[in-house]
């Protein structure tokens, strides 16, 4: 069975059995800045998860485009994809546990018709903050498992919750049996031998854990689900990795036939990565040098290594990507219709990346083979800190080179000169506060200097605490969160408003002074003290109205930034809220 059918079956069932079928999210969470990608298919579900209506029902089910690159190094084996497709049904306070494995057992044995004899299960075995999940044993029980085949186990296998915070609960997880022998008498599924291989979690969501008080039921009693698709795929076509399935086949013969090398890790990598990206960049995703912007460099920047270890020319890739892209189309249609996108902004950063990518690897060799030459098996932190900073070579390019060598890295003392090198350039505070201020122009500098007038007017409104959590500017808006800890309301906003308005009216003048980061601290300068005692630091006045430490550019007079509006006010994460705003002209 082909994954597009699998996908469709899955759907079409739970329709069947009273399901709304909602579309995917973006890979890119839309209001979620605690998050980098969408990681599972609860995800942009959590609002509803936590009782509110959603406008589909309460029963719902989609397939949703996902992203994990905690593995990316693990990429290249035979099961870790950064980008995956997950399948998943969803209970808002409708059914729950028994209704739920009801309907997995069935999908499972009489659509996919899976043997029964090939499936195992988990249940939550019980612990000081939940029973034992005697209800999910029953219902599997019921449904046909034998006893022999469901295993309990505590929080670290039956119980799932994305990150440290949100909606969680004890999860039942359902395992096919690849018929591989038994790695020992207590062989199971936890034991990762990969005899047995997870193929859908269910989890039954009805508490909610928080960092300061603990877990709490929530309103409604939840069902999340999640079916990995590429896996459901190669198992029900007895591969023996996703890579041999017909999403990737396309992609790894046209990567075999173009090589002039034979590396089946590489072209795996490579075809995970050409996938990964895509998505990324349909969605929005661009490569820089910061959170997901910097992932999606890492995965172009990596997949480039490969094909240059395959000499694979990125004349010969573009060609490579037009196939993964018409393979993937009906699946997927927004790789075709950015098909001019995507192929621009990956060629663009393989161009910047080849030079560095063709030093890097010579000055490596050659530290290889010094040290070598003088008997050691390991290469020095001041090369693979030379790499980085002379070279910009990626750390963990780098690892990489040094694992495929078997040579061990100094990353002690990498570690070491890389922290008096942040130091020296202080881009400790400085860079972090510019937060995403990468491109400079008149309109990105306006947007830093209403971010300040900002700032100090939401200190004035709310108070002191009102302190900055992360900025971000492009040429469109300014987007500034803060520590608050609840909605800012309407009349608090309009205030706001208000004040920012009055002081670029007055026209105020912008002034920089250099000073040590204790005189800047002593004058009353807001910003971040993360400098070095001693160290000097910039410190921006906007006339009397506000004083921060900050690394600038800024506009010279405060008149010429137009109408300050505020579009958007949301949390953004535990006890900090978020304010987009722009300046009309
Ligand atoms: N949210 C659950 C998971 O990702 C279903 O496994």
């Amino acid at each position: 069975m082909k994954a597009i059918e699998i996908r469709n079956k899955y759907l079409d069932y739970f329709k069947s059995k009273g399901h709304a079928v909602i579309p995917s999210s973006p890979v890119i969470p839309e209001n979620d800045p605690s998050v980098l990608f969408t990681t599972a298919g609860m995800q942009p579900l959590v609002p509803y998860l936590l009782g509110e209506k959603h406008p589909a029902g309460n029963k719902l089910t989609d397939y949703q485009k996902c992203i994990r690159t905690v593995d990316i190094d693990d990429v290249g084996d035979n099961r870790h994809l950064t980008f995956f497709e997950m399948l998943g049904n969803w209970s808002l306070g409708a059914y729950f546990k028994e209704e739920a494995i009801q309907m997995s057992f069935e999908f499972l044995t009489e659509v996919l018709h899976i043997p029964v004899e090939k499936l195992s299960v988990t249940v939550f075995a019980g612990d000081e903050d939940a029973p034992k999940d005697t209800v999910a044993e029953n219902a599997w029980l019921k449904a046909g498992i034998p006893q022999e085949r469901i295993y309990e186990f505590g929080k670290d296998d039956n119980w799932w919750i994305a990150g440290e915070e949100g909606p969680c609960g004890p999860d039942t997880e359902m395992f096919y049996d690849t018929g591989k022998p038994a790695c020992s008498e207590h062989c199971n599924p936890s034991c990762g031998c990969g005899k047995y291989v997870e193929i859908w979690n269910n989890v039954f969501m009805e508490y909610y854990k928080s960092k300061e008080t603990g877990y709490t039921k929530l309103k409604q009693q939840n069902v999340d689900t999640g079916l990995g698709l590429e896996r459901m795929t190669m198992l029900l076509q007895g591969k023996q990795t996703p890579f041999d399935t017909e999403l990737f086949v396309p992609t790894m013969e046209k990567l075999k036939e173009l090589a002039k090398i034979d590396d089946i890790n590489s072209r795996r990598i490579i075809s995970d990565h050409i996938r990964s990206s895509m998505m990324i960049i349909c969605d929005g995703g661009m490569p820089s040098n910061t959170d997901r912007g910097y992932i999606l460099r890492r995965l172009i920047r990596r997949l480039t290594r490969h094909l240059n270890k395959l000499q694979i020319s990125i004349e010969q890739f573009n060609n490579v990507i037009d196939i993964t892209i018409d393979n993937l189309k009906e699946m997927y249609p927004e790789l075709a219709e950015n098909r001019e996108k995507i192929h621009k902004v990956i060629l663009e950063e393989q161009n910047k990346f080849m030079r560095t990518l063709e030093h890097g690897e010579r000055e490596f060799e050659k530290a290889v083979k010094r040290a070598r030459e003088n008997g050691q098996e390991i290469i020095s932190g001041d090369v693979v800190f030379k790499l980085y900073e002379t070279y910009g070579f990626p750390l963990e390019m780098t690892i990489e080179l040094a694992k495929e060598q078997d040579i061990k890295l100094d990353t002690t003392e990498f570690d070491k000169l890389f922290k008096e090198h942040q130091e020296k350039s202080k881009m400790g505070s400085e860079n972090k506060f510019k937060g995403g201020l990468a491109e400079q122009n008149e309109t990105t500098i306006a947007y830093h200097t209403a971010t300040h007038l900002l700032h100090k007017a939401l200190q004035i409104v709310l108070g002191e605490h009102a302190t900055q959590k992360g900025s971000n500017i492009t040429t469109e808006r300014l987007r500034f969160d803060f520590a608050h800890p609840q909605k800012v309301t309407k009349e608090e906003l309009d205030e706001v408003e208000k004040i920012v308005n009055e002081q670029i009216q007055k026209d105020l003048p912008v002034k920089c002074e250099e000073m040590t980061l204790e005189e800047a601290k002593a004058s009353g300068a807001m910003g971040l003290f993360e400098s070095k005692y001693g160290e000097k630091v910039k410190v921006y006045s906007i006339g009397d109205f506000s004083k921060e430490i900050c690394g600038g550019p800024h506009v010279e007079h405060t008149g010429v930034l137009g109408t300050f509006k505020i579009k958007k006010e949301e949390a953004s994460s535990a006890g900090v809220r978020r304010i987009k705003a722009v300046l009309l002209k």
